[in-house]
């Protein structure tokens, strides 16, 4: 009988080893990282530069309270400021989690205006802390409620739908929005929501909620904790959707492995008082020296651009694929965050997901499931070292895959 509760049940091989995109399990075999691991690792697995600043951490001191601010917070929260949108002036690094940074945003969004309501969109995954849950979309647990949270519909917009067609279901969103905007303390939004199977917010609907956010005074909160750090082909989705929010929300690629997150706000959210909001881990020096390496490679410019040609690949490889089998239903996404949607008999399939997935894996390739309302999608987000012939070579093992589970 497994020692492990219910919810945690290990369901693959123990991986041993990591070099780049590649991961070997304790028999030896080995699997390219399709998805990151926890679509966390920007820069790959053992990457030499984040392996030698954080021995370089260790031996110096491995831990400091964050309240006495070691050089690589102070320099990591300078980094960060620099590089974010110009109006985000402010940084709260004292998180360890996604979940933790999102309720950083939310506690100063409703102390900053005064009221509860956050808005939060349909399907959303924000975290699973109690308080994340509420404001999730994905998740509607009887035991945990939606008190202080309003749910809206985001405008999904597959690929092959018309442009006319892509406007009128974010002009229908943005009305959804509109009629209560002014009654909440703010709108939490993934640009991109990935684990809800790669919904790509449109443009105009983010621009949308700028403009609604604005005059009514209320927060908009980008969770970036999915779309920062290069995985776009720029810094932030802030950048790649011409918007600047007043809160955005950092982890994952942020320290490429290292448990860490970041709020960045801009002057007139800075409301929580010394103590109100920080973590015994927040602020891990060896976390931070980390997410110095990934700045690092942020900024030498070539890497983004690096990101841009590896995403055009990899859509141009998954349209034949589509192409190929009538089962895949969309592939979408921006740079090298895919999503790849399956249909079986004209409807949405998790099924003929499942075992996609299963054989990918059999095959040698990591890839992740979506949760939330769309559970037949799969995710295709590698680190953004990956080269041509590493997505040609996962490409061909889908195909292949996706073939055997017909
Ligand atoms: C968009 C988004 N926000 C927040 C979280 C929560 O992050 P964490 O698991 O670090 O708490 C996740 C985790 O997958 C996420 O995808």
């Amino acid at each position: 009988m497994s020692i492990f509760t219910k919810n945690i049940i290990p369901t693959k091989p123990p991986l041993v080893r990591g070099d780049g995109i590649f991961v070997y399990d304790t028999s030896g075999k080995k699997y390219l990282d399709g998805c990151s691991q926890t679509l966390n690792l920007s820069l790959g697995h053992n990457h030499p530069k984040i392996v030698s600043a954080t021995k370089k951490q260790i031996d110096q001191i491995y831990y400091v309270s964050s309240r006495f601010m070691s050089p690589s917070i102070f320099e990591l929260s300078q980094a960060l400021v620099k590089i974010s949108p110009i109006n985000l002036t402010k940084i709260n690094i004292k998180d360890v989690s996604g979940s933790l940074a999102n309720e950083a945003a939310i506690k100063s969004a409703r102390k900053y205006s005064g009221k509860k309501t956050i808005l939060s969109l349909d399907s959303s995954h924000i975290g699973q802390s109690i308080e994340m849950l509420r404001a999730s979309g994905d998740a509607n647990l009887d035991y945990i409620g939606k008190d202080g949270y309003k749910m809206v519909k985001p405008p999904y917009c597959p690929g092959f739908l018309s442009h006319s067609e892509k406007e009128d279901l974010t002009n229908l969103a943005l009305t959804e929005v509109e009629k209560i905007i002014q009654d909440s303390a703010g709108i939490i939004i993934e640009p991109i929501m990935v684990s809800s199977g790669v919904l790509v917010l449109p443009k105009q609907y983010i621009k949308g909620v700028r403009k609604l956010t604005k005059k009514h005074n209320s927060a908009l909160i980008f969770d970036e904790i999915q779309t920062a750090f290069g995985w776009m082909g720029e810094v932030f989705a802030a950048d790649y959707f011409g918007v600047s929010p007043d809160i955005m929300t950092l982890s994952k690629g942020l320290s490429g492995g290292f448990p860490l997150a970041a709020s960045l706000f801009s002057e007139k959210y800075d409301v929580l008082d010394y103590g109100e909001h920080e973590f015994t881990y927040g602020a891990h020096p060896v976390s931070c020296a980390a997410a110095l390496e990934v700045l690092k490679v942020m900024k030498d410019g070539k890497t983004l651009k690096h990101v841009k040609k590896m995403g055009d690949l990899s859509q141009k490889l998954l349209l034949e694929i589509k192409d190929e089998f009538d089962v895949v239903y969309d592939v979408r996404g921006v740079g090298l965050i895919r999503g790849i949607e399956f249909y079986d008999q004209n409807k949405p399939s998790k099924k003929l997901r499942d075992k996609v997935e299963e054989n990918c894996f059999n095959n040698g390739l990591i890839l992740r499931n979506s949760s939330s309302n769309h559970k037949n999608v799969l995710i295709f987000k590698p680190p953004i070292i990956i080269i041509e012939e590493e997505i040609t070579s996962a490409m061909e093992i889908l195909r292949t895959s996706i073939r055997k589970s017909l």
